[in-house]
C-alpha cells in the first residue's frame, strides 16, 4: 500500500481530484468507482472547479458507485442517488445514463444485487475505485466480519454506523437499517483503488489499517490484498500511526 500523508483535507482533497483526472485524461473512456460521505465531497469540489476551466472531457466516463440505502427513493434528500447528482454529476458532463448506483427502492433486492455485480463485470471494474472508510474500518458499506470474497449484498448496518451517518438525517429514526453495497470481493476486482481519511475520527482506522493484521473484522484491511491502493491521510487521521 502506498501511503500519502498530506498537510490537511483541502490538500488530500487536491490531491485526490489530480488523480481522478489524470485517470480520465489519460483514458477519457474510464469507469470511475465512487463514493459517498463527506469525506470525497473536497475531491469532487476540486473535480467540477477545474472541469469549469474547461480542461477536462466527462462525456466518456462511466461511474459505478459503491453503495445505496435500502427504503430510500433516488429523490430522498439523502439516498446516495442524490448526493452524486448534486454533489457531482449535474456538475461535469458526465451521462446520466452512463452512472450506475444500486437501486435501494426495489420490490427485489435479490435480483438488484445480481444486476449490480453483472454491471460491475460489463460496464467495470472501475480503473480507479475511490474509497472512505468508517471509523470501524468498513469501505462501501461492508461491514466487520464480512467476507473478503463477498459480492453485491445487502447488509444490516450497525449501530456505529447509523450513529456515524445520523447527522446527515433530520433524526436517528429516520437513517435506514440495511443498505446495499458493493462486496469487498466486488470493490477488489477494481484495478486502482485511493482510499481517503481525514481527520482525527479516522485515526484509530487509519492505525489499525496500517499497523493491524489483514482480518475479516477490520474489512478495510483486505485492501492489504490488492496490488495498486493508494492512502491518502491528512496529519489528523495519521497521527496515531
Ligand atoms: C458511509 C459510506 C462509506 C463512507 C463512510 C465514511 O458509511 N457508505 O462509503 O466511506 O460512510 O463516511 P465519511 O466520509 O462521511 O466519514
Amino acid at each position: 500500500m502506498n501511503v500519502k500523508v498530506l498537510e490537511n483535507y483541502e490538500e488530500l482533497s487536491q490531491l485526490a481530484a489530480s488523480l481522478i483526472e489524470q485517470q480520465v485524461q489519460e483514458y477519457p473512456q474510464s469507469v470511475l468507482g465512487l463514493a459517498t460521505g463527506g469525506t470525497p465531497l473536497g475531491a469532487y469540489k476540486h473535480v467540477i472547479r477545474r472541469y469549469k476551466q474547461g480542461n477536462i472531457d466527462y462525456s466518456n466516463v462511466s461511474s459505478i458507485n459503491l453503495d445505496e440505502y435500502v427504503g430510500l427513493d433516488k429523490t430522498h434528500s439523502q439516498s446516495y442517488h442524490l448526493f452524486m447528482k448534486e454533489q457531482l454529476f449535474d456538475h461535469i458532463n458526465i451521462r446520466e445514463d452512463q452512472t450506475y448506483i444500486p437501486d435501494g427502492k426495489t420490490s427485489s433486492l435479490y435480483q438488484e444485487c445480481k444486476r449490480y455485480e453483472g454491471i460491475i463485470d460489463e460496464i467495470g471494474p472501475p480503473d480507479l475505485q475511490l474509497l472512505g472508510i468508517g471509523e470501524n474500518g468498513h469501505i462501501g458499506f461492508n461491514e466487520p466480519g464480512t467476507s473478503f470474497t463477498s459480492l453485491t449484498h445487502i447488509v444490516n448496518l450497525e449501530l456505529s454506523t447509523r450513529q456515524a451517518n445520523a447527522r446527515f438525517f433530520n433524526s436517528f429514526d429516520e437513517v435506514p437499517k440495511q443498505a446495499i453495497t458493493m462486496g469487498i470481493g466486488s470493490i477488489l476486482k477494481s484495478k486502482q483503488i485511493v482510499l481517503l481519511a481525514s481527520g482525527e475520527r479516522k485515526a484509530e482506522a487509519i492505525k489499525r489499517l496500517l499497523e493491524g493484521p489483514v482480518d475479516e473484522q477490520f474489512p478495510a484491511s483486505a485492501l492489504h490484498d490488492h496490488k495498486n491502493v493508494t492512502l491518502l491521510v491528512d496529519q489528523a487521521s495519521y497521527q496515531l500511526v
